[in-house]
């Protein structure tokens, strides 16, 4: 079986996604901050370790300490308002862990938004998530050229409604929408589980949810 590390997992996406790979029997090894959240997650089985992101040191120990890893999983993201944002250092704390550790796997999840979709967000929401955009489009580029093999998931609009099943991966820009986290997470295991994904960055949306009109092609994995 094998054994993914999630960053930032105490809640929605993250939390999403341990419980998916639990329940088919994944190994999972997982980090976040809230002391308060550590029995819930290890609940489904998965073992954690309480880390501020910020802390490149205690990031490379929770993933260094974690054991033999086939796969990071970094879902880390910061709050509107929040200065600094965890989103730039965090990822690079895990890229960086990712590379001393010898795993050669990352997924990361970004947002709509980032480099060629920039355009695709209407102008409110560009004034609205402009620095967190700012900040994810540094860890996309340092992702990029890390030498991982990477995959990028940038998810429309988040809601923790149930999954749908509906989730779909497009690499086509000018689609908006939402899509459930649940679903965000089940293309997160869909695409860990496809080699077809290395090095490829996909827009994450459910096909029931779309604001535009705009033709896209789905990824078939
Ligand atoms: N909201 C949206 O509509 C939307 C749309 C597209 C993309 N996104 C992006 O999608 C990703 C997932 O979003 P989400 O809403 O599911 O999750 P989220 O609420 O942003 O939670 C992110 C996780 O990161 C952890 N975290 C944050 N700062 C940390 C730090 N300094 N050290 C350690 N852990 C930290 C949080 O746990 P603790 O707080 O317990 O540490 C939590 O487990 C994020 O990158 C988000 O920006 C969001």
């Amino acid at each position: 079986m094998p054994h993914i590390f999630v960053a930032g997992a105490s809640r929605r996406v993250g939390f999403e996604t341990v419980k998916r790979l639990r329940a088919s029997g994944v190994t999972v090894s997982c980090f976040f901050r809230s002391e308060s959240e550590r029995s819930r997650v290890e609940e489904t089985g998965a073992a954690v370790t309480i880390v501020d992101a910020f802390d490149g040191a205690a990031v490379g120990a929770a993933i260094a300490g974690a054991g033999q890893l086939d796969a990071i999983i970094c879902t880390l993201g910061g709050k509107p308002g929040d200065e600094p944002r965890v989103d730039f250092p965090g990822a690079k704390h895990c890229i960086d862990a990712a590379k001393t550790a010898g795993i050669n796997r990352f997924l990361f999840v970004t947002a709509i938004g980032c480099g060629d979709t920039w355009d695709t967000l209407e102008e409110k929401a560009q004034q609205f998530l402009g620095p967190a955009i700012k900040a994810k489009n540094q860890a996309e580029a340092y992702l990029f050229s890390s030498g991982l093999d990477y995959t990028v998931l940038r998810p429309g609009g988040l809601s923790d409604d149930p999954v749908t099943g509906d989730g779909f991966l497009t690499q086509d820009v000018g689609v908006l929408g939402t899509v459930t986290r649940a679903d965000v997470a089940a293309q997160l295991v869909r695409c860990l589980e496809s080699d077809k994904t290395k090095g490829q960055v996909y827009q994450v949306l459910d096909r029931n949810q779309l604001r535009t009109a705009t033709p896209f092609v789905e990824m078939v994995l």
